[in-house]
C-alpha cells in the first residue's frame, strides 16, 4: 500500500504539470479550429442569402431587407450580418451590427488573418464575402459570429483533457503497481524455493504457483551451489546430527526429495492371526523388524514381505495391501503369498537351512538340496515383480534385507535399471573357504552384486565378502574404496552397524524400576531381594543358551552361595520349528534347564525359568529394567540388538551386560563384561562379577555404553545409508548426463 502511494502521488502530480502547461496549446488548437469552421459557415450563409437579397433588392425594399437580417441573426450563434452596395453608402444591416464595421473599411477584414474583434459585447468574428451570384448587384456581405461560445468551449476542452490525463494517471499507476507487486511476489517465492532448493525446475504441484521461466537458469546454478555447500556442511558436520526420527525424515525429504522408498523382507512387521473368533495383531522377534520399523514409520514407504499369518489374506485390500501401525497407519505392508512347497524350499530350505548355518559358525552343518535352490529362486523372482509392481516410478530405492534374498538385487536391477538398491545383510559373512561349500555361491554373490551399495554389520564381514567375491568371480575388486566392479556395474561394499531406536518408547520405560523388580519378582514366585539375571533370545542354536545354562551351573559350582539366591529367567520365543534342527535344540535346552533345576532346586528358587513363547516388546522391556544382568552369549551374531536394548531399558544406569565376543555389539560396548561364551569358567566369572559389581561401577559402564547406543542408533544406521544412496544417485545423474553409469 505504501508503495503504492509513494508511486501513485507523484505520477499524479507529474502528469497534472503536463496537463496544465500544455492548456495555451490546446487554446490556440481550438481557436484555429473554430476560426476556420466559422469561414466556412460564413461562406455557407453568404451562398444563401444571396438570392433572397438580391430580390428584396430589386425590390427597393431597403427596410425589408434590415428585418430580413434580423431575422437570420436569430441563430444564436450568427451575431449581426450586414450588405454594403460599396465603400462609400452606409451599410444595410440588422440591428446589431457593432460599429466598429463600416462599408468603407471592409478591406481590412479581408487580408489574411483571423479576424476576430474584440468588442464590448464579447470576441466576435468578422468575415465579408463578396456577392458571387450574377443575377446579384455588386457589394460585399458581412457576417459576424459571436465567439464567446469558443472560450465556453475550450475551457471545456481544457478540463476534459486534465480529467484526461489524471484517469490516465491511475490507469498507469495501478497497472505499474500491480505488475510490481506480481513481479514481486514472484521474486520472493522464486528465492524462498531457491533458498528450500526446491520448486523452479520441476513442475509446479497442482493449484501451486507456476515457476518463471525467467528464473530457470539462475535456479539451476544457486541449486547446485546450495547442494554442494550442504553436502560439505554436511561431511563435517555429520558427527554433530543428533539421529532422530525427523532427521531422517529431513534427510529422506532433503536429500532424497521424498522419493519411492520401498523395504522387502521375508518377516514381515505386523502378523495378524486368527484366534477363535478374533483377530490377533503380532509384532515378530526379529532384529530386523525392530530396526526398520521406526524407519518405515519415518518414511512412509511400502514395505513388501511374506504374508505368514493365518489371518494376513483377511485384512488386506484388493492389492494384498494394508495401512500399518493398525492404531495410528504411517507406511503400508503389501503381503506376498507362498505357496506350502515354495516356502518349505525357499525359506526353510535353502535360507534357514543352507545359507544361515553356512553364514553363521555355530558348528551346524548347512544342508543344501537342488529342489530348495530352486523355489529360492522362484520366490526371489516372485518378490522382483512384486517391488517392480510397487514401485511408483523408475527409479526407485529400494532397502533388500537379508539373506532370504541374494538373488533379489540382480533381477531388481534388470527390471528396473535406475533404481538405486541397497541391500543389507544381517547376519556375519564367512570366510571364503566356508563359503565355497555352497553348490550355487557364484550365483549367490553375483545376484547380491546387483546392488548399489551391500552393507554389514562389521568391516569384518565386509573383508570377509570382498576376499570371497576374488576368489569365486571374475570380478574387480578395489580394496581402497571397496568396490566391486562386476558385469560393468559397481558395488559399494560398506559397514553399517545396525541399533535400535532412541529414545525407547515412552510406554516401554514409564513403569518405575522398583516396580519392575518388584512386580517380576512377584509373577514368577521370586523373593523380593532375589538376584535375577535375564536372557531374551529367538531359540536358535547361534544364540548360545546351551552354553549360557553351562556356564548357570559352573557359578553355582564354583560360587554356591549364589544357589537359591539367584534365577536365571530365559525367554525363548520359538522359531523355525519346522526344521529338525530347531527341534533338537528346543529340546536339549529344555532338558539341560530340567537338569540344571533339578539338580540345585533344593535350596530354593529354581536357578532357571525357562519361558518358551513369544513376549512382546513392552513385555520384555519389564524384564530388562527388573533384571541384575543381562546374558547374551551367541556363538555368532551379526550385531545382537537385545544387547541394545537392554542398555535403552536401563535409564536408572543400573545393571550389567554380559556379551560374547562373537557378537557384533561387542565392538561398540566394549564396558559390557566380553566373553567367549565357549568357556563356561570364563563366564561364571563374569557372572559373579555381575552379580557382585558396585553400584557406582554399573553406573559408570551403564553410562557409556547408554551414550553410544543413543548416538548410534538405528536412525543413523538407515541415515547413513540414505545418504550414501543419494550421494550416489546424484553421482550417476551427473555421470549419467555425460554418459557412462556406474553404479
Ligand atoms: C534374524 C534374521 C532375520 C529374521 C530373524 C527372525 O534376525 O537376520 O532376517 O527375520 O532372524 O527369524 P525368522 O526366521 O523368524 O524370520
Amino acid at each position: 500500500m505504501r508503495l503504492s502511494l509513494r508511486f501513485v502521488l507523484p505520477l499524479m502530480l507529474v502528469l497534472a504539470g503536463i496537463a496544465y502547461s500544455i492548456s495555451p496549446l490546446v487554446d490556440q488548437m481550438t481557436l484555429r479550429w473554430f476560426v476556420r469552421d466559422l469561414d466556412i459557415r460564413s461562406s455557407l450563409i453568404a451562398n444563401t442569402i444571396q438570392e433572397p437579397l438580391q430580390e428584396q433588392l430589386a425590390a427597393g425594399k431597403k427596410a425589408k431587407i434590415g428585418e430580413f437580417f434580423t431575422r437570420i441573426t436569430q441563430d444564436e450563434r450568427l451575431y449581426a450580418v450586414g450588405y454594403c452596395a460599396s465603400p462609400q453608402v452606409k451599410a444595410v444591416a440588422s440591428r446589431s451590427l457593432p460599429e466598429e464595421i463600416g462599408c468603407a473599411d471592409l478591406g481590412r477584414w479581408e487580408l489574411p488573418g483571423d479576424h476576430l474583434l474584440a468588442s464590448a459585447q464579447g470576441p466576435l468574428h468578422v468575415a465579408v464575402k463578396a456577392m458571387t451570384s450574377e443575377a446579384a448587384p455588386a457589394g460585399k456581405l458581412v457576417l459576424i459570429h459571436d465567439m464567446s461560445f469558443v472560450t465556453r468551449r475550450s475551457e471545456e476542452t481544457k478540463r476534459y483533457v486534465f480529467y484526461l490525463f489524471m484517469g490516465l494517471a491511475v490507469v498507469v499507476s495501478l497497472i505499474t503497481v500491480i505488475i510490481a507487486q506480481l513481479s514481486w511476489r514472484g521474486w520472493m517465492a522464486g528465492m524462498r524455493s531457491l533458498l528450500r532448493g526446491e520448486g523452479l525446475l520441476r513442475q509446479p504441484a497442482a493449484g501451486s504457483q507456476p515457476a518463471l521461466p525467467e528464473f530457470k537458469p539462475i535456479a539451476r546454478d544457486l541449486q547446485l551451489l546450495i547442494r554442494e555447500l550442504e553436502a560439505e556442511t554436511r561431511a563435517r558436520d555429520e558427527s554433530q546430527i543428533t539421529w532422530t526420527p525427523e532427521a531422517l525424515r529431513a534427510i529422506l525429504h532433503g536429500e532424497l526429495r521424498g522419493e519411492d522408498v520401498i523395504v522387502v523382507s521375508n518377516r514381515e512387521p505386523y502378523i495378524h492371526q486368527r484366534r477363535g473368533d478374533h483377530i490377533d495383531v503380532q509384532r515378530p522377534a526379529s532384529g530386523l523388524v525392530t530396526a526398520l520399523e521406526p524407519i518405515m514409520r519415518a518414511c512412509s514407504g511400502t514395505w513388501i514381505a511374506h504374508g505368514s499369518g493365518s489371518a494376513d489374506r483377511e485384512v488386506v485390500d484388493k492389492h494384498d495391501r494394508i495401512a500399518v501401525p493398525p492404531e495410528t497407519p504411517a507406511y503400508k505392508i503389501r503381503r506376498v503369498w507362498l505357496t506350502p512347497e515354495e516356502e518349505a524350499g525357499y525359506y526353510y530350505g535353502f535360507s534357514n537351512e543352507g545359507l544361515w548355518p553356512l553364514c553363521h559358525i555355530a558348528h551346524v552343518r548347512p544342508i543344501f538340496r537342488s529342489g530348495d535352490w530352486a523355489q529360492y529362486v522362484a520366490v526371489n523372482r516372485k518378490f522382483a515383480k512384486a517391488v517392480v509392481s510397487e514401485s511408483k516410478t523408475k527409479d526407485p530405492i529400494v532397502l533388500v534385507q537379508d539373506y532370504h534374498f541374494a538373488l533379489l538385487p540382480k533381477m531388481i536391477r534388470e527390471e528396473l535399471p535406475e533404481a538405486t538398491v541397497i541391500t543389507f545383510w544381517h547376519i556375519p559373512w564367512p570366510n571364503p573357504e566356508s563359503f565355497a561349500i555352497c553348490p550355487w555361491g557364484e550365483e549367490v554373490i553375483a545376484g547380491m552384486l546387483g546392488s548399489s551399495i551391500l552393507g554389514f554389520h562389521t568391516q569384518f564381514h565386509c573383508n570377509n565378502f570382498v576376499d570371497t567375491v576374488d576368489r569365486l568371480l571374475e570380478a574387480r575388486v578395489d580394496r581402497e574404496s571397496f568396490n566391486v566392479s562386476y558385469g560393468g556395474k559397481l558395488t559399494a561394499v560398506r559397514r553399517y552397524p545396525i541399533s535400535i531406536a532412541w529414545p525407547p518408547e515412552h510406554e516401554m520405560v514409564q513403569k518405575e524400576v522398583p516396580t519392575c523388580r518388584a512386580d517380576i519378582r512377584q509373577k514368577e514366585g521370586l523373593p523380593a531381594e532375589h538376584k535375577c539375571g535375564i536372557g531374551v533370545d529367538r531359540l536358535d542354536y547361534t544364540k548360545g543358551i546351551v552354553e549360557r545354562f553351562h556356564a548357570i551351573e559352573r557359578l553355582l559350582e564354583l560360587n554356591p552361595e549364589w544357589v537359591g539366591r539367584f534365577t536365571f529367567i530365559q525367554i525363548a520365543a520359538p522359531t523355525r520349528s519346522g526344521i529338525d534342527e530347531y527341534q533338537h535344540h528346543e529340546a536339549q535346552v529344555r532338558a539341560m534347564a530340567t537338569r540344571i533345576n533339578g539338580r540345585f532346586e533344593r535350596r530354593g528358587p529354581p536357578p532357571i525359568v525357562l519361558k518358551v513363547e513369544h513376549h512382546e516388546p513392552s513385555e520384555v522391556y519389564e524384564y530388562f529394567r527388573a533384571a541384575d544382568f543381562c546374558f547374551v552369549s551367541s556363538l555368532h551374531d551379526g550385531m545382537n540388538l537385545v544387547a541394545k536394548e537392554f542398555v535403552a531399558a536401563r535409564d536408572d544406569e543400573r545393571g550389567v551386560l554380559i556379551l560374547s565376543q562373537f557378537t557384533g555389539a561387542a565392538r561398540e560396548l566394549p564396558e559390557a563384561l566380553i566373553v567367549n561364551p565357549y568357556d563356561a569358567d570364563q563366564c561364571a566369572a563374569a557372572l559373579h562379577m555381575a552379580l557382585t559389581m558396585p553400584d557406582t561401577e554399573q553406573r559408570d559402564r551403564m553410562r557409556l555404553m547408554r551414550g553410544l547406543v543413543a548416538e548410534f542408533n538405528v536412525f543413523r544406521w538407515a541415515g547413513r545409508m540414505l545418504l550414501d544412496a543419494a550421494a550416489m544417485r546424484r553421482r550417476n545423474r551427473l555421470v549419467g548426463s555425460g554418459g557412462a553409469r556406474t553404479a
